[in-house]
């Protein structure tokens, strides 16, 4: 996944862009550039490494005269990061420059093509080819020339093109990922993401796939596929710079856990009235519903987590056969399903390739779709039949937190309001089970509150070369996330197991101080934790367990412990996970990692 920027307007570009780079950075950060249109002519800087080596060698951009421009983050895909291979990339002429994110699947053919007619390449990438395709097009006008290149590729390409006819045009273009216009008063913007716009401008247009835009300091048009002009909405953004900002705490990812509570409100709060829920986009009739002989959640990563507990939930509450598929997986297993399959796909970004592909993979097969996603405008958002949002807020940290509670939420409150539709469950456990969820942001609170003791525990932990999660049923659906935490952000190994699994091979790793976080909340299978907790001390196993306030048979077992409020069972993951994610961090800080930006990851996989 990559950022891009773009600016035209009366004041200088360049430190504009670097600033909107600044609030890509998570989007990958491998290699930057910027293009500016100076005089006539194109003025290039791009480098390998973090934006600051961008900013350090133009001085903050104030080297780079112009009032247009263009600016690129990279995360890259193809060609190694280095200072040929960052964006922008140039047509050989000099009137084209290109940003990228995406990949553009025909490449080779198109950089075979070009080379035949005596284009010499510079650099390693696929975008390359749109910078001399426009050039190879640009006899007519600009338009056109973005128009006709587009229509060469194949693949996902969001473009943003710089080029030295027309005073101070840009075009931005999208396909297969998320591209915003922002409206200022006097000059124009684009950009992948909201928070690389705010600090201007809370007026924006969501591009739709096959669309793209032409923006002067006065003006932006957007035009459909076929070039002709459409209008479309102008959306009002709800939340300001300081959400987008690290808000005083030293990284993104504690400031996203400390939201946590404010988030749940914010995703549970719009769809609960009167003690009803009330799902927004979701049409389905109860013939419709009774329909529905099979669920299958597919998402990637922590999304697919949350889909492991929410299955749990579903299947308790709705008894209709739920799985969840890694969609990594789904779209290419030929998947059996038809228009009696519910697909829920469960994605923060909106954008990840592979879950992408999932929908569509199942869309052909007849399934009814519905999404829950937490950027508006996103891909997924406009693939699926129904989506919900969760109303998280952006989530810059690599590791999602508040993206994977309000994921859970989400599927928790779907599930109530599946059950209730289908007669499941009676109107005193609906009521209950409602209330409970509404008493979730508090008890999340609470769990919280236990930071000072959980960065306490990480400080005893985090020399360990290797740490096992182990629980039963949904507290096993917590684990995988919580092992997922501690790997992605620490770089410790970490492995959820099945605790009743342990005895079929995994318990002969056990030794002698082998640490093992051990969850043991969910009440009707709690005596047969307190099992597999003595099975793994009496191998010598250091135990820190996670368990609910009131409760003395875990702790008189575990070595630590950390005791959260009690709740439903099957509501308790949203506040158990809590403890895991402050574990995840306080050791990766105690083995001075970079929190935000985790070695080799991206906030959202939006290649293969
Ligand atoms: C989670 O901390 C990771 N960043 C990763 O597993 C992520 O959940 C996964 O890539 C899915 O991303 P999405 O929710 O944006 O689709």
């Amino acid at each position: 996944m990559c950022g891009i920027v773009g600016f035209t307007g009366s004041r200088q570009a360049a430190p504009i862009l670097l600033e909107g780079l600044k609030k890509l950075e998570y989007r990958g950060y491998d290699s930057a550039g910027v293009a500016v249109l100076d005089n006539g002519s194109i003025s290039l800087a791009k480098t390998r490494g973090m934006i600051k080596n961008l900013c350090e060698m133009t001085h903050d951009g104030n080297d780079i005269k112009g009032c247009v421009g263009i600016g690129h983050t990279r995360w890259a895909t193809h060609g190694v990061p280095n200072d040929i291979n960052a964006h922008p990339h140039l047509s050989c002429d000099g009137r084209f420059a290109v940003v990228h994110n995406g990949i553009i699947e025909n490449y080779a053919q198109l950089r075979d093509e070009l080379i035949a007619h005596g284009i010499e390449f510079k650099s390693d990438t696929d975008t390359e080819v749109v910078a001399h395709l426009l050039e190879y097009y640009g006899d007519e006008d600009a338009k056109t020339a973005v128009m006709k290149t587009a229509s060469r590729l194949v693949g996902s390409y969001v473009l943003g093109i710089l080029c030295t006819d027309g005073s101070g045009r840009l075009f931005a273009v999208r396909e297969s990922g998320p591209l915003i216009l922002g409206i200022g008063v006097g000059e124009n913007y684009f950009a992948s993401d909201v928070t690389a716009l705010i600090a201007h401008t809370k007026n924006v247009i969501y591009l739709d796939d096959g669309e793209f835009a032409e923006l002067t300091p006065e003006k932006i048009t957007v035009y459909d596929c076929t070039g002709t002009a459409i209008t479309k909405p102008v959306s009002r953004v709800v939340w300001d710079v300081e959400a987008a900002e690290k808000g005083g705490y030293e990284h993104f990812m504690l400031k996203e856990i400390m939201e946590q509570p404010r988030a749940l409100k914010a995703t549970l709060e719009p769809r609960v009235k009167n003690g009803d829920i009330v799902l927004e986009n979701f049409e389905l009739s109860d013939e419709e519903l009774k329909d529905i002989d099979k669920i299958v959640i597919t998402a990637c990563g922590s999304a697919s987590y949350a889909g492991q507990v929410g299955r749990y939930v579903i299947e308790k509450l709705c008894r209709i056969p739920t799985q969840v598929e890694v969609a990594s997986e789904l779209r290419y297993r030929e998947p059996i399903v038809d228009h009696h399959t519910l697909l829920i796909a469960v994605s923060q970004s909106g954008e990840t390739a592979d879950t992408i592909a999932a929908i569509k993979e199942c869309k052909a097969r007849g399934a009814r779709t519905m999404a829950i996603v937490n950027v508006v405008g996103s891909t997924i958002a406009n693939l699926v039949d129904h989506v919900l949002y969760t109303w998280a807020g952006p989530e810059v940290a690599v590791a999602t937190t508040k993206g994977y509670t309000t994921q859970v939420a989400m599927l928790d409150l779907l599930a109530i309001y599946l059950a209730r539709r289908l007669g499941r469950i009676d109107d005193e456990r609906y009521a209950q089970l409602l209330t409970g969820l509404q008493e979730m942001p508090s008890k999340i609170q609470r769990a919280i509150d236990l930071n000072g003791h959980v960065q306490y525990l990480a400080e005893r932990y985090y020399s360990n070369q290797a740490i096992y999660f182990i629980g039963r049923n949904l507290d096993y659906a917590v684990c995988m996330e919580g092992a997922l935490k501690l790997k992605e952000i620490s770089y410790i190994f970490a492995e959820a197991y099945a605790a009743g699994e342990l005895k079929h091979g995994t318990i002969a790793l056990i030794d002698q101080g082998s640490p093992v976080v051990a969850l043991a909340c969910y009440e009707p299978l709690f005596d047969k934790m307190v099992s597999n907790i003595e099975e793994i001390k009496a191998r010598g196993a250091k135990v820190l367990a996670v368990a609910l306030e009131g409760d003395k048979r875990i702790i008189s077992q575990a070595d630590d412990f950390i005791l959260i409020p009690k709740s439903d069972p099957l509501l308790t993951p949203i506040a158990e996970i809590i403890p895991l994610q402050l574990f995840a961090y306080y050791v990766a800080k105690a083995n001075g990692c970079d929190i935000d930006k985790p070695k080799n990851l991206a906030k959202s996989v939006t290649v293969e």
